[in-house]
Formats: C-alpha cells, structure tokens, sequence
C-alpha cells in the first residue's frame, strides 16, 4: 500500500500560499499540517493565523490546524475557533525546541509534565468535540519522558501521535535517534506517525524498511528542499521529471508573486525568499554558490536574473 505522506509545518514557510502552490505544482502530499497557532495572553487569534486556516484559502487541500499552548482555557478556545471553521481535528504541538517556548513550558518543554497535559486533554474532550492529534518529539532532556507520558496520552481517543524523533535539547542538530522511536512503538496503544529527516527516497525507503508497522509519515525541511521528493516517494522512483526546473521556476514565481503582494517593501520579500532559497539551494548542484548568488541579489531585478541564471545552469547540468 502506498505510504501516506503528510506536510510537517514549519512557521514561517508552509503557510497556506506555499501549500496551495505545492499542491499545484508538485502534489504527493495527502494532509498539510498548518503552522501552530500561539495566543499572546489573551483570548484572540491573530489576523495572519485566521488568514492562514480559513476554508477559502484551503478549499483544495486537507488541511489540520495546530496548536501550541500549556493552558486549558486557551486549547478549548482555539478548539471551538477551528470547530467553527468546520474542522475535525487539532493538532497539538509538543515539539517545538526553542528556548523561548520551552521555558514556558510549551512545546518539547511540556513533555515531562504529563499531569498537565493530562488536565488539558481532560478539559477538552469534557468540554468540546474536537479530535486531538499529537506532534512531539521523544523528550526534552532524554527520550524516555515520552514514555511516562504516553501512560497519560493511551487514556484519551487521540487520533494519532506523529513524534519527530529527537529530543528538544537536540534543537535540530545531531541525529534522529531510531532506537528511541523504536521504544515508542510499543509504549503506546495509539497510532504513531514518523516525523525526521526524510530528505530523500532512499532515506524514506531506509525509515519504512526499520519501521514496517508505521504508514503515516511527516515530512518537513525535506520537502521544502526537494518539493518533488513526495510525489517521487509516492511513484517509488528516484528519477525527476525531465521538466524538472521548468515546473521548479513556475512553482518559484507563483510564492514571489504572493508573498511580493502581500508584504510591503523590497526587504521583506527579499528576506523571505532567502529563507526559502537555504532550503532550496540544497538540492542544487552547487548549493553554497546558489546561496551567496541570492543574498548577493539586493533589488527585485538583480533576485530576478540571479534565479533565471541559477535555473538556467541547474538545466544545463541536467541536460548533459
Ligand atoms: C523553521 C522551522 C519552523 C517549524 N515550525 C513548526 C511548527 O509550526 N509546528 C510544528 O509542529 N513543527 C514545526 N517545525 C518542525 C518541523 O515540522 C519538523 O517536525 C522537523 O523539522 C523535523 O522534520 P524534518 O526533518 O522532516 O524537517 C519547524 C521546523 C523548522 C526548522
């Protein structure tokens, strides 16, 4: 059976303009997860997060919202709030690694306090109908916490537990520790999904190989990298469309062309797609000359012919 593949967020990038032009360019994905929602304190949902999940920015996608919060009040809310939007499902963010948030006791920091989590998946399943999934790595401090917590997590109908198979100490640096994952296999009741470093076929072919019981697999950095690795992982080839570049510099215009109409000045777009550029210089040939090639590109016109020129050469070199 084919694999599902599922859109892993990440803020910042995967927003709902990036993900309609995945989906039109590439496809291969079968759910995007949306970027986390974050109260600032009060009961409020910010205007780019309410742009990002309503249904008419979304209307040809599967999409599930996601949450990151430590407070009952606050997952009841943004429940209801995606409820009324008509989505099922939210998905809950105990991975996030940032000092920022883990001091607060959010994201990975949450997850050795399983009474807590515990208060706040009893409320909401009391006091709301929302399916709650699971985004989280295996700890912050060491990869057993996950264990202690799943005791709680097995109590509650969740949909699934996606567990990106880190620790939050680890930020994104180091290796996705495997035999931990392992562990968490036979811990829970739930269905898990596998979330790390799936940055190409192989990689994707070697996780399903050690893992033949999961099916649901989330991919994130990879997939920003190398936009067609999901529809390649779906059609189980390592080969690229013969009009590889073409559909790249398409895919490429259609974000400039939005995210150009709706920041204002030349800095922002400019920084934006720098952003994006790291991660597609990555499956470049030269990824190091592609990159200084765009930041060196200060005005919309230089950004222009520096991209034409990267994918002109990424062309030629696959001509030959
Ligand atoms: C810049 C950045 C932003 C991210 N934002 C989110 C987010 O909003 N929600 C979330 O669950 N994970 C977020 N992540 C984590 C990714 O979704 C993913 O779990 C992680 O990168 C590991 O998967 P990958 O190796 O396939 O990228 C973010 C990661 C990065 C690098």
């Amino acid at each position: 059976m084919a694999p599902t593949l599922l859109s892993s967020p990440l803020q910042g990038f995967t927003d709902f303009r990036f993900r309609n032009a995945f989906n039109h360019y590439f496809g291969g994905i079968d759910t995007y997860y949306a970027p986390y929602i974050r109260l600032q304190g009060k009961l409020v949902i910010k205007n780019s997060y309410q742009l990002d999940i309503a249904p008419e920015n979304n209307s040809t996608l599967e999409v599930i919202p996601q949450v990151i919060t430590n407070d009952p009040d606050e997952f009841i809310f943004v429940a209801k709030y995606v409820r009324s939007l008509g989505y099922k499902e939210l998905n809950w963010n105990l991975g996030c690694p940032y000092p920022m948030v883990t001091k607060s006791g959010m994201g990975s920091g949450l997850i050795c306090q399983p009474a807590r989590i515990d208060d706040i998946l009893e409320r909401a399943h009391n006091e709301t109908d929302i399916l709650v999934s699971m985004k989280m790595r295996m700890g912050y401090e060491n990869a057993e916490e996950i264990l202690d917590t799943f005791l709680i997590l097995d109590k509650y109908p969740l949909k699934n537990i996606a567990i990106h198979a880190r620790i939050g100490k680890q930020l994104y640096k180091g290796p996705v520790d495997l035999d931990a994952f392992e562990k968490c296999i036979s811990g829970t009741k739930h269905k898990l999904y596998y979330n790390g470093d799936i940055t190409s076929v192989p990689a994707f072919k070697a996780i399903e190989e050690r893992f033949p019981q999961i099916d649901h697999f989330m991919i994130g950095r990879g997939l920003i990298a190398d936009p067609f690795l999901p529809s390649r992982i779906k059609k189980n080839t390592t080969e690229y469309p013969k009009d590889r570049w073409d559909i790249f510099l398409e895919f490429h215009n259609t974000i400039y062309q939005e995210y150009d109409a709706y920041l204002s000045g030349p800095t922002p777009i400019r920084m934006k797609m720098l952003g994006f550029w790291s991660y597609f210089s990555e499956t470049t040939s030269n990824p190091q000359k592609v990159l200084k090639a765009i930041k060196k590109a200060q005005t919309p016109e230089k950004y222009r012919a520096a991209v034409n020129q990267i994918i002109r050469k990424e062309k030629e070199i696959q001509d030959n």
